[in-house]
C-alpha cells in the first residue's frame, strides 16, 4: 500500500509559457479536495534553493486562469546544475515536508526534475514552453497561445508591408527549435520558413520563390525565420534585397510571444495536465512527465521522455512548401 501523501510542492521554470497559472491552479484545485496540502515555489529553483515559497490555497488561485505569464514567477537557475545546488534543493523540500514536486517547464527544467527525483524526491513534469520541443508530447502548454499570437501580429504587419510592396522578413520565437515557425509560417501562408533544424539552398528556397512570384504579379512576400536560423533575419533581410531590389524589412516578435492570455486550448490543456499531475504525485509515483498524445493526457518516464530530440512535422512543412508558391 503506497503511504499517504500530506504536502506537495509547485514551481514554475524556465521561459514562461501562455497557460501556466491554468496548470498551477488545477494542482492546486485537485490536491487541496483531497487533503493534500500545496506549497508555491516562487521563482523556480532559485526559490526551491533559496527557500522561497507560499501556501497556495484553492481560493489563492481564483481568477488565474486567464491570465498569462506565471503567478509563481519563474528563472533559469544555474545553481540548479551543480551538486551542491541540488542538495540545498532536496533539503528544502526535506525542511518544509515536500513529499512530492510538480514541475511546470521544458526541457531544462525536466532535467533538474530529474536530479532532483534521483536524490529521491518524487518529481512530476508538466511540459509547458512555447517552443513545442517536448519530443512524447503532442502539444505544449503555450505553444496555441503563442502560435495566434504571433500569427495575429503578422497580419497585422502584412496590410502595411503588402501596401509598401516590401518584403517582411519575421523573426519567431524559437533557438533550438522551429516547431513554433512551422506552425506560424503555414497559419500565414508564408512564401518560405527558415527553420533551425534545416540547411537550405537560400536561392532556391528565398530568391526564386520570390522572383517567380513577383513574376506573377505578387506585390509582396512574408519571410519566417526561427531566432535559430543560421545568422538570423536581419542577414536574410540584407541578402533578399540585395538580389532581389525588393525592400525588405524585418519584425523580431520577441517576447510578446510569450505573453497575453492563454487560449482556450493551453486552459484546457494545462486544467488537465495539472490535474493529472496532481493525481500522479498523490498517487505516489515519481519522476514521471504528463503528455498528450492521440488526443490522451497520460504519463512517461520523465528519463525517456528526455532523451530524444522532437523531430520536426514532415508532413507539415511538405505542406509548406506545397503551397508556398
Ligand atoms: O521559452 C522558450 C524560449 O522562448 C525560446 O523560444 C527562446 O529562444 C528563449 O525562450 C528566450 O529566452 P529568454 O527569455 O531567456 O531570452
Amino acid at each position: 500500500m503506497t503511504q499517504k501523501i500530506n504536502r506537495i510542492g509547485v514551481l514554475t521554470s524556465g521561459g514562461d509559457a501562455p497557460g501556466m497559472n491554468a496548470v498551477v491552479r488545477a494542482i492546486v484545485r485537485k490536491a487541496t479536495a483531497q487533503g493534500v496540502s500545496v506549497l508555491g515555489i516562487r521563482r523556480g529553483y532559485s526559490g526551491l534553493i533559496g527557500g522561497d515559497i507560499i501556501e497556495l490555497t484553492s481560493r489563492g488561485v481564483d481568477g488565474v486562469l486567464p491570465r498569462g505569464g506565471t503567478m509563481l514567477y519563474t528563472a533559469r537557475c544555474e545553481e540548479m546544475l551543480s551538486d551542491t545546488g541540488q542538495e540545498k534543493a532536496v533539503q528544502t523540500c526535506r525542511h518544509m515536508g515536500i513529499e512530492g514536486l510538480a514541475v511546470i517547464g521544458g526541457d531544462g527544467s525536466f532535467r533538474g526534475a530529474l536530479a532532483l527525483a534521483r536524490r529521491g524526491l518524487a518529481t512530476v513534469g508538466v511540459p509547458a514552453t512555447i517552443d513545442n520541443d517536448i519530443v512524447c508530447t503532442d502539444y505544449t502548454i503555450g505553444f496555441d497561445t503563442a502560435c495566434n499570437t504571433a500569427v495575429d501580429a503578422i497580419d497585422k504587419l502584412r496590410d502595411t508591408m503588402q501596401s509598401h510592396e516590401r518584403c517582411s522578413v519575421v523573426e519567431v520565437m524559437g533557438r533550438d527549435a522551429g516547431h513554433l515557425a512551422l506552425h506560424v509560417g503555414v497559419a500565414v501562408g508564408a512564401t518560405c520558413i527558415l527553420l533551425p533544424e534545416k540547411e537550405v539552398d537560400f536561392h532556391k528556397v528565398v530568391i526564386e520563390p520570390i522572383r517567380m512570384g513577383r513574376l506573377s504579379g505578387r506585390h509582396h512576400h512574408m519571410l519566417i525565420v526561427a531566432e535559430g536560423h543560421g545568422k538570423g533575419a536581419q542577414a536574410v533581410a540584407e541578402r533578399v534585397e540585395a538580389e532581389t531590389g525588393i525592400e525588405a524589412r524585418v519584425t523580431i516578435l520577441g517576447h510578446i510571444q510569450r505573453g497575453g492570455t492563454p487560449s482556450a486550448m493551453d486552459r484546457v490543456l494545462g486544467t488537465q495536465m495539472g490535474c493529472h499531475a496532481a493525481g500522479l504525485l498523490i498517487a505516489g509515483e515519481r519522476s514521471r512527465l504528463v503528455i498528450k498524445q492521440d488526443g490522451c493526457v497520460m504519463s512517461c518516464d520523465m528519463e525517456e521522455g528526455l532523451a530524444q530530440r522532437k523531430c520536426l512535422d514532415q508532413d507539415l512543412f511538405a505542406a509548406a512548401v506545397a503551397v508556398a508558391t
